[in-house]
C-alpha cells in the first residue's frame, strides 16, 4: 500500500480484550498499562470484546453485560482516561456484527482454518465443543473490529498478530474486489481532465510503461508526479489516480499494521504466568490485606525449609514479582540475605507486599469512586459508543455501496 498523506496524518488505534473477568496485575502489566501510555500520542478507540467472549464461553455467559462493564471500570481505575480515548463495548455498536456478516462473503474458509490459534485454542480448551462457525470466525469479528475504524495501528501482543496479518488479507481482498468502480477508467479519465495536459499526458505514458512492461522507475515516477498535482486535487481523486496507476482500486479499507506490545511473562501466585485459568492472580483492586495474605502463602524455594536453610531466588516465584517491584537496593537486600540465610521468607517478602498495594493504592481510590457513582461509568460508555457508531455507520456505508447492496 502506498501511503498517502492522510494516511500519514492517521494516528488512530484500535484495540479490544475479551471479557473474562475482572482485571489482574498481569492484565495491568501486559496489556493495560501500554495501552494508557497510547492514551496520550494516538486517537484511541478501546472495547471489552464481549461477542469474542462468547466464541468460547457461550455455555456460560450469563452476567457477561455486567462484567464487561467492571472490565471498564478497571481500566478506568487503572488510569485509562475517557476524555483521552472512546471506551466502549462491543455489541453496542451493532456495525461490528454487521461488517463481520458482510466480510465472511469474501473470506476463503481456508483463511480462516489456517489461523494458528484455531487449532491451538481447540486442543488447549478441550473441555468446551469449539467446532462452531462463531469460533471459526473469531479472526474475522476481529478484523471487522479492526477495520470499521481505518486505524494505523492495532496494538496486541505476539498471539494475535495473526489475526492482525488475516485483517491485512481481507482488507487487500476487499479492495481488490469492490475499489474497482464499474466505470473506474472513466472516472480515472474525468479526474486526469482536471490537471494540466503536460502532466496528464505524463503520467499516462508513466502508466503504459509500468503496466505494459512492468517498468517500476515508471510506477516510481508516476508516483512522484500525483505527489506534485496532489496539491489541485481532492484525497478521493489522488487515489483513484494512484489505484489506476497501480492497477488497482480505490483503497475503501485501509490496511492496519500491528504495534507490538512487548509480552513480559507477569509471574502469578506460583510462578507461572499470571492467568485467570491458572487460578494464581491478583485483582487489579484487590483489597490490601487479601494481597498480604496471598503473598504470604506463596511457595519458596523448596530448599529453605528452616530459616537458617540458605536458598537461591532463581527457583523462588517471590524473586519473579521482587524483579519487577522492587529497586536495586532491595534487590540485593533479598538476593544476599537468601543465598545466606540472613532473612527470612516472610522477611523477605515485606517489600513486595508494600510495593504492591503502594501501587494499587491511587487505583483502587479511583475504583471506590467510580463505583460510588454507577451512572457516571454508564454515562462515560454511552458516550464512546455514540462515537465509535458514528465512525463504524460511515464506515459501513461505504462497505454497503462498494458491495452494491446500498445506493451511492
Ligand atoms: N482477540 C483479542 C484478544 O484475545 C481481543 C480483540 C478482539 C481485539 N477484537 C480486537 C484486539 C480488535 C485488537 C483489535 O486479546
Ligand atoms: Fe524466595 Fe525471598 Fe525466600 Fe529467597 S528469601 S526463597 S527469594 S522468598
Amino acid at each position: 500500500m502506498t501511503l498517502t498523506k492522510s494516511d500519514l496524518d492517521n494516528r488512530r488505534i484500535v484495540s479490544g480484550m475479551r471479557v473474562t473477568g475482572r482485571i489482574h496485575l498481569g492484565n495491568y502489566h501486559g496489556a493495560l498499562k501500554n495501552w494508557i501510555k497510547l492514551q496520550h500520542e494516538y486517537e484511541c478507540y478501546f472495547f471489552a470484546a464481549d461477542i469474542h467472549a462468547l466464541t468460547t464461553n457461550y455455555e456460560h455467559s450469563a452476567g457477561t453485560a455486567a462484567l464487561s462493564r467492571l472490565m471498564i471500570r478497571d481500566w478506568i481505575a487503572a488510569g485509562l482516561d475517557p476524555k483521552l480515548c472512546k471506551i466502549f463495548i462491543q455489541s453496542g455498536v451493532p456495525q461490528h456484527a454487521e461488517l463481520h456478516l458482510l466480510l465472511s462473503m469474501i473470506t476463503p474458509l481456508s483463511w480462516l482454518e489456517r489461523v494458528p490459534t484455531y487449532k491451538d485454542q481447540q486442543e488447549k480448551l478441550d473441555d468446551r465443543d469449539l467446532a462452531t462457525y462463531g469460533f471459526l470466525g473469531y479472526p474475522l469479528l476481529q478484523s471487522a473490529d479492526i477495520l470499521l475504524y481505518k486505524p494505523r495501528y492495532v496494538p496486541v501482543g505476539e498471539d494475535q498478530v495473526s489475526h492482525v496479518e488475516l485483517t491485512r488479507e481481507v482488507a487487500r481482498r476487499f479492495n481488490f474486489m469492490f475499489g474497482r468502480e464499474v466505470d473506474f477508467q472513466e472516472k480515472a479519465h474525468a479526474v486526469l481532465a482536471k490537471i494540466n495536459k503536460k502532466q496528464a499526458k505524463l503520467f499516462s505514458e508513466y502508466l503504459n510503461r509500468y503496466q505494459q512492461q512492468g517498468d517500476l522507475q515508471a510506477l516510481q515516477q508516476g508516483k512522484e508526479l500525483l505527489t506534485q498535482v496532489a496539491a489541485n486535487l481532492s484525497v478521493t481523486d489522488k487515489e483513484r489516480l494512484t489505484g489506476y496507476l497501480e492497477g488497482r482500486g480505490r483503497i475503501i479499507l485501509p490496511e492496519p499494521e500491528v504495534l507490538l506490545t512487548k509480552e513480559s511473562k507477569f509471574p502469578g501466585l506460583d510462578g507461572q504466568k499470571m492467568s485467570k485459568s491458572y487460578n494464581n492472580t491478583i485483582a487489579l483492586t484487590e483489597a490490601p490485606e487479601s494481597v498480604a495474605a496471598k503473598i504470604k502463602k506463596m511457595p519458596t524455594d523448596p530448599a529453605r525449609i528452616k530459616r537458617t536453610d540458605p536458598g537461591d531466588p532463581e527457583k523462588c516465584p517471590v524473586w519473579s514479582l521482587h524483579k519487577i517491584y522492587s529497586d536495586s537496593q532491595v534487590l540485593d537486600w533479598a538476593n544476599n540475605g537468601c543465598r545466606s540465610a540472613g532473612i527470612g521468607c516472610l522477611e523477605c517478602k515485606a517489600p513486595l507486599i508494600d510495593s504492591i498495594i503502594a501501587e494499587q493504592k491511587p487505583m483502587i481510590a479511583r475504583e471506590k469512586e467510580l463505583e460510588r457513582d454507577p451512572e457516571l461509568l454508564q454515562h462515560i460508555i454511552a458516550e464512546a459508543t455514540d462515537a465509535a457508531r458514528d465512525t463504524a455507520a460511515r464506515t459501513l456505508t461505504e462497505v454497503k455501496i462498494a458491495m452494491g447492496i446500498a445506493d451511492a
